[in-house]
């Protein structure tokens, strides 16, 4: 799969499955990466390393959820496609947003 003009967002990016997206998506010509994570920390070093940009955010928090694509859209402008990975697993505090199943809470 080619992501050439494509913005990656990924979820959980600053962890292990989310940060190995993160580098398949760079690998595959990804025009934009975001990479999204409740560890801010972890969410920067993945950034830097396959040259995306990072915002910390609670994928269970809408406001919050909400705050950094808005913020990532500024940054990188109206994408012309747009694929986005999940990668937070189970939040244990509450569900992602859109997923009312704490046990499905991928997005
Ligand atoms: N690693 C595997 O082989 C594997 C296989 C099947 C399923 N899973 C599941 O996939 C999920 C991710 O696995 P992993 O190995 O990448 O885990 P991981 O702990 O390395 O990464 C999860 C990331 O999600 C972030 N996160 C957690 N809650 C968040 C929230 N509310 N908002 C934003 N970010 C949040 C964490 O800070 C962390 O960086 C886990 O639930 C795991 O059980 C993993």
């Amino acid at each position: 799969m080619k992501l050439a003009s494509t913005t990656v967002a990924v979820t959980g990016g600053g962890g292990g499955l989310g940060s190995a997206i993160c580098r398949a998506a760079r690998a595959r010509g990804a025009a934009e990466l975001i990479v999204i994570d409740l560890d801010g920390a972890a969410a920067k070093a993945v950034a830097a390393e396959v040259g995306g940009r990072a915002f910390a955010a609670d994928v269970g928090d809408e406001a919050q959820l909400n705050a950094a694509i808005t913020a990532a859209t500024e940054q990188v402008g109206r994408p012309g496609s747009r694929a986005p990975g999940g990668c937070t697993g189970s939040t244990r505090r509450r569900p992602a947003v859109g997923q009312p199943d704490p046990r499905r809470s991928w997005i």
